[in-house]
């Protein structure tokens, strides 16, 4: 294993301000000590993701994610530590060495794990078709289709397009025939690269893909995970089967998360502020080989929210870019009425020439003129269906004009800009002959109409939210509700954290001084051991590295985040006596309660009038120390 030095990590970390990270990704607003914004990482109505400047860490107040800058480009990357920490020496120039750096991307992150194996297993398939289509006779065929089609050798090596052949077991046998790795039963089988044979006391498989264009799907970060194979000369005598088949779900492939060619893209997009949209993989493929490097396309679905939040960490904005055929312009009217609907991003939309996907343009007018249509020949969503109404529509029908103009003015009340509205409504009255009054007049009733059914429904919703169960919000100005021990536990660990005097008094008044909470203890036990290793770097926030565990990371993010302002003598004083006392005397109140319970139901009236005294004194003896 080629690990990173910690004092490099630690001064990667000293040399970054998080603040200037997250920017890079959010939108942040400052407030008092903290940076607030909407938390990335789920639905997030009030802005409960919050950066704080001095003590460099975020932390969400909702859904209790936390940590340093590399935690934060973990999460947001979807990256590996190692992988976080050489992100962010990249993003603040911090001079790395390059020989370093790359063995550390390159040793592979699981080797032994389940997960490791199928990582593998699915980068040898891809290298072995990949193989079979550039280097022998059996691809041999599908090679001169693929150039014929107009895509380059170098293309090709881009995108690592493969060729599976028609044995039924080459990828298996290739398989097994590995040396540096044993692969066994179950990852053969969680592979989805193989269906089982009809007997699987042989152990033996069967390839998932044969005679197909093999297209490799890759994660976000550019690790193969799964394939679509487009069908190759389909034989006549053999059934009908898909176009393109693709790897089931499996551990690593996931359909309805997948964007394919976001690897690639992603730097593009975020640069370009635009992610390009495509319907298939062949037009990603082509439109990047004409210089167009923003393009991604699903999986043959529409967008799913997953998908949405991926790319919602890179840009704003999203063209769609698909075939003008009645199938392409009813994936546009899908996508673009979810995406206008339920995000923020703005859309655009490119209709190709019916028939001609982009791809398919591309063959035919040439790279040039095909960056020309997706920058001149965009139009914006509203713009797109004053031409989808029309479809199978008769316009010299006045019903038919009516109901067209009606569809329109529902459309426009979704539009907020005043100008865009003026607009729309002046081309309608200039095609159809009506005054520019009129249409005014009947789209502000259509307005007011929609404006009711929308207060409607608005009203239905808070009735049913009245209804149901309140559940647990936590949110900035709603914190999280702590007992009186936990809150002395979390106060006392924050002065821990940051005031060596804490720890002299905490000796002072009481050397054997534990934690209630396991993991407060545990916080505890961890951060002293760190003090220790680390002791003339006291760094309080590289703590947050030292310890492994999720949970206990976001534990210590919150309390880092707690502010108490400076330290007063008599505080620890007072934690360590609420933490040692006030939990012991709960302890008794709850066990006298059971011990009572139990002397009810055995009818034993002595006992049950003594256990009800000494529960009285317990309580009072709670009350005095809390109040004390
Ligand atoms: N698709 C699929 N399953 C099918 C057909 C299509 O998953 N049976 C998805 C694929 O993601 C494909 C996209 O829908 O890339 C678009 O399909 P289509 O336009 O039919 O294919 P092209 O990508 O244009 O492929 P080609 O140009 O080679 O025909
Ligand atoms: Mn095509």
């Amino acid at each position: 294993m080629v690990r990173i030095p910690e004092a490099t990590v630690d001064d990667i970390r000293q040399n970054t301000d998080i603040v200037d990270v997250v920017s890079q990704y959010l939108q942040l607003r400052k407030s008092g000590q903290n940076h607030f914004a909407h938390c990335p990482f789920h639905e997030d109505n009030t802005p409960s993701f919050s950066v704080n400047d001095q003590k460099q860490i975020f932390y969400c107040f909702s859904c209790g994610r936390g940590g340093n800058v590399f935690n934060f480009l973990r999460e947001i990357e979807g990256l590996t530590y190692p992988e976080a920490i050489i992100k962010t020496a990249e993003l603040t120039n911090y001079p790395l060495d390059q020989s370093m750096v790359a063995q550390v991307m390159n040793q592979p992150h699981y080797e032994d794990s389940t997960t490791g194996k199928l990582y593998a297993m699915n980068t040898l398939a891809k290298s072995f078709y990949h193989h079979i289509l550039m280097n022998t006779p059996l691809g041999k065929p599908a090679l001169d289709y693929l150039l014929n089609r107009g895509l380059t050798k170098e293309t090709l090596e881009e995108f690592e397009l493969g060729f599976s052949p028609p044995q039924r077991n080459a990828l298996f046998l290739y398989l097994k025939s590995q040396k540096d790795t044993d692969f066994e039963m179950e990852h053969y089988q969680n592979s989805g690269l193989f269906s089982q044979n009809d007997q699987p006391e042989t152990q033996e498989f069967l390839d998932r893909f044969s005679n197909r264009i093999m297209f490799p799907i890759h994660n976000e970060r550019g690790n193969a995970i799964g394939f679509s194979g487009r069908i190759f000369e389909e034989k006549k005598d053999s059934f009908p089967t898909a176009k393109y088949l693709n790897t089931p779900e499996t551990s690593l492939f996931n359909k309805s998360s997948i964007i394919y060619n976001f690897d690639k893209a992603k730097s593009a997009i975020r640069r370009e502020n635009e992610a390009m949209l495509f319907e298939g993989y062949m037009d990603v493929i082509s439109a990047w080989q004409a210089g167009v490097k923003n393009g991604i396309a699903s999986m043959g679905t529409s967008l799913t929210e997953d998908q949405i939040k991926r790319l919602d960490r890179f840009t704003d904005q999203v063209v769609l870019a698909f075939d003008g055929d009645d199938a392409g312009s009813e994936a546009i009217q899908r996508s673009a009425h979810y995406l206008t609907e339920n995000t923020h991003f703005n859309v655009e939309v490119v209709t190709f020439p019916s028939g001609l996907d982009p791809d398919d343009y591309i063959q035919k007018h040439g790279a040039n003129e095909f960056k020309e249509f997706l920058t001149h020949g965009r139009d914006t969503y509203m713009g797109f269906l004053m031409q989808y109404y029309r479809r199978d529509r008769n316009l010299a029908n006045e019903t038919e004009q009516i109901e067209y103009i009606d569809n329109i003015l529902q459309e426009l009340t979704k539009v907020d800009s005043l100008v865009e509205r003026e607009i729309y409504l002046s081309q309608l009255a200039d095609e159809f002959h009506v005054s520019l009054d009129t249409l005014k007049t009947q789209f502000e009733t259509v307005m007011s109409e929609s404006q009711a059914r929308q207060l409607d429904e608005l009203k239905q919703q808070q009735r049913s939210m009245r209804n149901e169960v309140p559940t647990v919000q936590v949110s900035h100005e709603n914190k999280q509700k702590f007992t009186l021990v936990e809150q002395a536990e979390r106060m006392l660990l924050n002065r821990l954290f940051y005031y060596e005097e804490a720890w002299l008094l905490l000796n002072k008044i009481d050397p054997a001084f534990e934690f209630v909470s396991e993991d407060y203890q545990l916080i505890y036990i961890l951060f002293e051991s760190y003090r220790e290793t680390d002791f003339e770097n006291t760094d309080t926030e590289g703590f947050l590295d030292y310890l492994q565990e999720d949970h206990l990371k976001k534990k210590v993010a919150e309390i880092f985040l707690i502010d108490l302002g400076d330290l007063v003598e008599t505080e620890i004083k007072d934690y360590i006596h609420v933490i040692n006392n006030v939990s012991p005397v709960k302890e008794a109140i709850s066990q006298k309660t059971e011990a009572l319970k139990e002397a009810q139901r055995a009818g034993n009236t002595s006992e049950q009038a003594a256990l009800a005294i000494e529960i009285i004194n317990l309580n009072k003896k709670l009350k005095n120390e809390i109040t004390e």
